[in-house]
């Protein structure tokens, strides 16, 4: 309950978040954040304010001994975020907006039957794609849906937003094009401009024989690296997972659709069975406090049966 408090929750949000089946299940306790709180002397950050992060949704996955919930379990995310009573400035998708598939038709009716659940988010809305939404086809269906922006940057109240495609190429890579753009972006930065990046895959090796990793993900890192307040938050691995790479923090968020085991805990990458005992677990979402002269901290809320 304290933790909710210093995250910006009211008692109103928490009651609910309890009601429609949200738990806290971890919030920023200063690693990863360190960096961000260190940095909010420049003056640049004019208002606090909070986003939220979801990811994963893999809208066509249909294996019930997972999720008997397949249909539902994005919407029952959806109604989490809509009930908050201190409402995010806006919802961040950080891919895997579809389960894959061979068929591009059949790719393009999961991208429209996720848009218009989204649609149903009630603030602004910004998308970026994951592998399953964009590898077989270099993102041509995604770019018909959510427009040709693969990687971009926003400004938000004082925070410098980057999200970067790591996806759209096979070959996990963010490709030279995209590091070149990277780095004329971040010159154009002062060293102690707050800044947040997304990616769908970690840019870091954090399993690169489980398929995570970036594979010049070092190079985007080592731009980032001169800038004192950099927190990079990402999805793919369907869990919650928190790492630093010298004073950047990297966050990984559950998926709203299936949970799979963490690196180490089995010989080979699985998707975890669902558990009649604890519904939805290992499921949920990320809501994440920024601006103003706090560090942004981020809790991660899983879905749960209320
Ligand atoms: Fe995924």
């Amino acid at each position: 309950m304290n933790d909710i408090t210093e995250h910006g929750y009211s008692r109103r949000d928490f009651v609910k978040l309890a009601a429609v089946g949200g738990g806290v299940v971890f919030a920023s306790a200063l690693p990863g954040c360190a960096g961000i709180q260190q940095s909010t002397s420049g003056g640049a950050v004019n208002a606090d304010f909070n986003f939220v992060q979801l990811s994963d949704i893999h809208w066509g996955y249909n294996n019930a001994s997972v999720n008997p919930d397949f249909t539902g379990t994005l919407l029952k995310a959806i109604a989490a975020v809509n009930s908050l009573a201190n409402k995010p400035d806006f919802v961040m998708f950080t891919g895997d907006l579809t389960h894959t598939t061979d068929d591009p038709k059949v790719r393009r009716m999961r991208l429209k039957e996720f848009r218009e659940m989204a649609s149903g988010i009630n603030v602004p809305v910004r998308y970026m794609p994951g592998e399953h939404d964009a590898a077989l086809d270099r993102g041509e269906a995604y770019q018909e849906f959510f427009g040709s922006a693969m990687h971009y940057t926003f400004d938000h109240k004082g925070i410098h937003f980057i999200v970067l495609d790591n996806t759209s190429d096979p070959a996990a890579i963010l490709g030279d094009a995209q590091l070149q753009w990277l780095k004329t972006d971040l010159t154009a930065q002062k060293p102690e401009q707050p800044i947040v990046v997304f990616t769908h895959r970690p840019l870091f090796a954090l399993a690169p024989q489980w398929d995570w990793a970036t594979r010049d993900g070092g190079q985007a890192i080592n731009l980032l690296m001169p800038f004192k307040n950099v927190t990079v938050f990402y999805g793919h691995i369907h869990n919650a997972h928190h790492h630093m790479t010298g004073h950047i923090g990297h966050h990984a968020a559950m998926s709203t659709m299936f949970p799979i085991s963490p690196f180490g805990s089995m010989e080979k990458k699985t998707q975890l069975l669902w558990n009649a005992e604890k519904p939805y677990d290992g499921m949920g979402w990320r809501s994440i406090d920024a601006g103003g002269a706090a560090a942004p901290k981020w809790v991660d809320i899983a879905l749960t049966k209320s």
